[in-house]
This record gives structure tokens, C-alpha cells and sequence, in this order.
């Protein structure tokens, strides 16, 4: 190839569309001879050579070097079959209809790999509550110390969430299951071609409307970046979770050997190199969503070359997307999860808000009781003592609504806490249990 050749060509990287190329060829030629637009003979030939050519693809075997992936396969089927026949092949369509029904076809598929993904990560996040289930551990925000949470409610938090990602998915699914084959370059065609019926052939719901939308149109990728991009923002924020929580001064969990790696010079090494590398890989993703915005913007109808860049950035998304769901399931399958001890749950005033509550049920104004329990903490922070460590005599000099009771609030022990949030979607075994009920039902 010159240079020139080079710059013009994409079959490097659409060669991945192959079979959904041959695919579609196939759909199309059978609606041709159908129609009465070919001969049945030579479409019937056709077939047998593209089916050729999708056996030898499946074996191993690769196809001739050309501009992209369309003229790859041609080639190949002008070789086996002879160019007047092949030749009906390029009838009624263009490459550019051609390559928007590819790009479905292939994110239709792309879609439904990763909603199952998905599932398994889901999967195993609803093992992990499970046999961890009545597991304290600190709640935080700002990254400070906020009020004891299970662990299991803190990990079924992200089952939710890629359960919204999978639904921005399978809504994504409905824009790009719309078949756009017979466009054409851009007009549609004179030849009296039945859509529906390749559609038919072709598993989609729907033929497209407009034959310049049709093959000028990439929203339905730019749909999938975006969703992508979320699901990656969710995999960082557990990648960096994870990377907190390994780290010796958390020190809540374990992770599998195989999910770490050790360093060339520090021999007490293990580190959380492949959540970091989910949490870097983000980036990727969202700056496939960027390229492809930009790359769309002040386009006019219908095909324009551009339109070629829209593979990279959109194969090289899946790629990290769906191996960062593989990751992230795998390793929240396999990490362990310590028993926090009572002491250290005492670390951080986590039952500070609990405490004014206590007031608050005994008849005080909850900003009284904020008060008098920053008043408590206070002189906890001064004496250096832990808030549950507090005698209840010493906590009625703070108000006189303090009496015996209160112990109970201050005991940090796994079986109080873990019921006392009794609000729907709180912190409490109860909730977790009906989480995990639901979550089965719709993942
Ligand atoms: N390789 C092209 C692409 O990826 C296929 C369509 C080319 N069409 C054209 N009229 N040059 O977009």
C-alpha cells in the first residue's frame, strides 16, 4: 500500500466487522433475488461464497488486504466466485448503508455481551452481601467517618447502580436494533426492494425512516459511549473503593493474588494494580465518547469520510468496557471481607448522630440535641476518648434526658447497629435482605 492508501484505509481495524459484513451481504443478496432483482442462480452462488468465506474467517483464515473491510470481502468472493457474479452483490446498496447496517449489527451484539456481564458482576456483589451479611463497617462522607453501615448494603449500592446502566443499555439496544440496509448512498433506490423483509432476515425490529439519517447517522454509538462511560465512572468509584479498602490503614478486605501485583523493589508489595488500571482505563472510555461527539459536530448530510474515525475509539470503548466488567466481577467474587472489631468501629464519632436522636426521641428539638452531642464530642476530642466509651453518668452532666438506655446506643456491637436504621433503603438486615430479593428478580 502507498501512503496515500494507507491513509484512506480502514481494513486494519474493520477487518472486526467481517462477519457481520458477510452477514448482512447474505441478507441482502436473498432479498435481491426475492424481489426478482438478480437471478435466484447467482444468488444462490453468492451465498455459497460468502458462506465460504465465513467458514474459512471462523478457522482462522484471513481475508485479502484491501481499502476496508467491504471491498476485503468482495475480493475474496470475486476469487472464489468469479467478479460477473460477485459482482450483483454491490446492487441496490453502497458502502455507506453497508457499513451503518454493520456497526448495528455489531452493537446490537456488543450490547447484549455486556448486559450479561453485567449480570454476573450484579451476581457476585449479591454473593458477597450475602455471606456477609451483619458486617459493620464505617460509612463515610467527605471520606470521613460517618455512621456505621453494613457492608453489604455499602456493596449492593453498585448492584443498583450498574442496574441503571444496564437499563441506559438495553434503552440504547431499541435506537440501534433499526435496520438501515437499503439506503443506499443516500437517496434509497429505483430497484423495488423489500427492507422489511431483510430486516426480517436479519433479527431487527425496525427498518429506518430516512435514507440520508440513515447513513449519516452515529447517535446510536454515541448513546452506547455514554452509557459506557457511566458504567466505567461506576467501576472507578469501586476500583478506588477497593484500592481504600485493601490499604493496610482501612484494612477491610483482601484482595485475590491474582488481582494484584508486587513490586521489582519492594518485596512486601501487593498492590491493587488492576483496580487502578480500571480506574485509569476510564478515561479511554470517556475520551471515546469526546472523539466521537466532535467528530459528529457540524457534519453535514448525509456520508462524509470522517465518519470512518467513529471505529477506533468505538472498539477500543468495548474492549475496556466489557474486560473492566470482567475484572471488577472476578474481583468482587473473590475478595475477602474482615470482621471489623468493636474498637475500631470506635474510631470517628460514627454514633454521634444515633446519640442525638436518643435526645430527639426523648422529646428534645433535633437541633437542641446536635448541640449537646457536638458538646459530647468535643470533650470526647479533648480527653481523647472514644464517644462509646462514655459512662452515662458523665453524659447527664450534658442533659438530664440521658439515662440508662443510652448504653444501648453507644454499644457497637454488629447485632444493635445492624437493625437500627428501620427506614425503607437504610442501612439494616432487613433492608439488605429485600435489596437482594429485588435485585434477583431484575437482573
Ligand atoms: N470504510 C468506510 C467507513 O468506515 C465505509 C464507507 C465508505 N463509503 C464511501 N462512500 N467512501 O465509513
Amino acid at each position: 500500500m502507498t501512503t496515500n492508501e494507507k491513509f484512506l484505509a480502514s481494513f486494519s481495524f474493520d477487518k472486526r466487522l467481517a462477519l457481520y459484513d458477510i452477514t448482512g451481504s447474505i441478507a441482502h443478496v436473498k432479498m435481491l433475488a426475492k424481489c426478482g432483482i438478480i437471478p435466484n442462480a447467482d444468488a444462490t452462488k453468492i451465498v455459497k461464497g460468502l458462506q465460504k468465506i465465513e467458514k474459512l474467517l471462523k478457522t482462522g483464515r484471513s481475508l485479502p488486504t484491501q481499502e476496508d473491510i467491504h471491498y476485503a470481502v468482495e475480493k475474496k468472493l470475486i476469487d472464489l466466485i468469479g467478479e460477473k457474479t460477485a459482482g450483483r452483490l454491490r446492487t441496490a446498496r453502497s458502502r455507506n448503508d453497508q457499513i451503518a447496517l454493520d456497526l448495528r449489527l455489531y452493537l446490537k451484539d456488543q450490547i447484549n455481551k455486556t448486559i450479561s456481564l453485567i449480570s454476573i458482576f450484579q451476581e457476585n456483589v449479591i454473593e458477597q452481601a450475602k455471606d456477609n451479611e451483619g458486617k459493620l463497617m464505617p460509612g463515610y462522607t467527605h471520606l470521613q467517618p460517618a455512621e456505621p453501615v453494613l457492608f453489604s448494603h455499602y456493596i449492593l449500592s453498585y448492584a443498583w447502580m450498574l442496574q441503571r446502566d444496564k437499563e441506559r443499555l438495553q434503552d440504547c439496544f431499541k435506537r440501534a436494533d433499526v435496520m438501515p440496509l437499503g439506503s443506499a448512498a443516500l437517496a434509497g433506490t429505483s430497484f423495488p426492494i423489500d427492507r422489511a423483509y431483510t430486516a426480517k432476515l436479519l433479527g431487527f425490529s425496525k427498518v429506518s425512516q430516512n435514507s440520508m439519517d440513515s447513513v449519516s447517522d452515529r447517535d446510536f454509538i454515541i448513546e452506547f459511549l455514554s452509557a459506557a462511560s457511566v458504567t466505567m465512572m461506576h467501576l472507578s468509584r469501586l476500583a478506588e473503593e477497593i484500592i481504600l479498602w485493601m490499604n493496610p490503614s482501612f484494612n477491610f478486605i483482601e484482595i485475590a493474588d491474582e488481582y494484584t501485583s508486587g513490586s521489582s523493589i519492594m518485596p512486601q508489595k501487593k498492590n491493587p494494580d488492576f483496580a487502578e488500571l480500571v480506574r485509569g482505563k476510564t478515561g479511554r472510555v470517556y475520551g471515546s465518547l469526546i472523539t466521537l461527539l466532535t467528530l459528529m459536530k457540524g457534519l453535514p448530510l448525509t456520508y462524509n469520510r470522517d465518519l470512518q474515525e467513529d471505529k477506533p475509539p468505538l472498539f477500543d470503548a468495548v474492549d475496556t468496557l466489557q474486560a473492566s466488567l470482567e475484572v471488577m466481577a472476578g474481583m468482587a467474587a473473590t475478595m475477602k471481607v474482615r470482621v471489623i472489631s468493636n474498637e475500631e468501629m470506635k474510631t470517628g464519632f460514627m454514633l454521634a448522630t444515633e446519640l442525638a436522636n436518643y435526645l430527639v426521641k426523648k422529646g428534645m428539638p433535633f437541633k437542641e440535641a446536635h448541640s449537646v452531642v457536638k458538646n459530647i464530642v468535643n470533650y470526647c476530642r479533648e480527653n481523647e476518648a472514644p464517644l462509646e466509651n462514655m459512662k452515662i453518668e458523665a453524659l447527664k452532666k450534658f442533659s438530664g434526658l440521658f439515662s440508662a438506655d443510652a448504653g444501648k446506643i453507644l454499644s457497637v456491637s454488629a447485632g444493635s447497629l445492624a437493625n437500627l436504621k428501620v427506614s425503607e433503603g437504610g442501612s439494616s438486615i432487613k433492608s439488605v435482605r429485600k435489596q437482594i430479593t429485588e435485585l434477583v428478580k431484575i437482573i
